[in-house]
């Protein structure tokens, strides 16, 4: 599977050394409060779970599955929520984790609806990747593993077409391994 990669952005040690470096930021912000954090599905996964083990505080955790991409390498700009009904946040202090801060519009939805319909103590989102890229729509980001350029990257939660999110590093496709349509 390393072998579809053209470049390594980043690497399994800097990943997780630069998760450490959040968990620890974290655990001293939410120190004494109620704090669930939430994955987006499927790409907030993997990140998820290796932040999670490194915060040193009692949270509770959950997960909310949306879709915003539909098989390609670009934004579909439309947002839809796999959810038959959104978690009740009272008196919880709201984390939400996700791959990747492209065109602005998957966090923006999530935080809206989250603002919405869930009652959170406060709210606050993190993503592992910043995407140096014109926004659709401004959203702040309270933690944030790296930025990069605005390319299409794979691994560590980030797919393309389903596939390579068990990758233990970022990086990008050889062109060979995209479909025509895509390149
Ligand atoms: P946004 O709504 O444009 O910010 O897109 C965010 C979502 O698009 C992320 O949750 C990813 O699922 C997906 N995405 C954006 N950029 C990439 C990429 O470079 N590789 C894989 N998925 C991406
Ligand atoms: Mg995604």
């Amino acid at each position: 599977m390393h072998d579809h990669l053209d470049t390594v952005l980043f690497d399994e040690p800097q990943i997780l050394a630069r998760l450490d470096a959040i968990a620890e930021r974290i655990t001293d912000d939410y120190r004494g409060k109620n704090l669930t954090v939430v994955a987006i599905l499927h790409g907030g996964l993997i990140m998820m779970a290796d932040l999670l083990r490194r915060i040193r505080l009692p949270l509770k955790m959950e997960c909310i599955s949306v879709e915003s991409y539909h098989g390609g390498t670009e934004s579909s700009g439309e947002v839809k929520f796999n959810v038959g009904r959104m978690p009740d946040f009272s008196g919880e202090h709201v984390l939400v984790i996700d791959d990747i801060l492209d065109s602005g519009r998957t966090l923006d939805a999530i935080a809206r609806k989250v603002r919405a319909e869930c009652n959170p103590e406060s709210l606050r989102l993190g993503v592992l990747l910043d995407k140096r890229t014109p926004r659709a729509v401004e959203v702040a980001v309270d933690y944030v593993g790296f930025e990069i350029d605005d390319l299409f990257v794979v691994g560590y939660g980030l797919d393309y077409q389903g596939r390579y999110r068990n990758l233990p590093l970022i990086g990008t496709l050889k062109t060979e391994h995209i479909l025509p349509e895509h390149r």
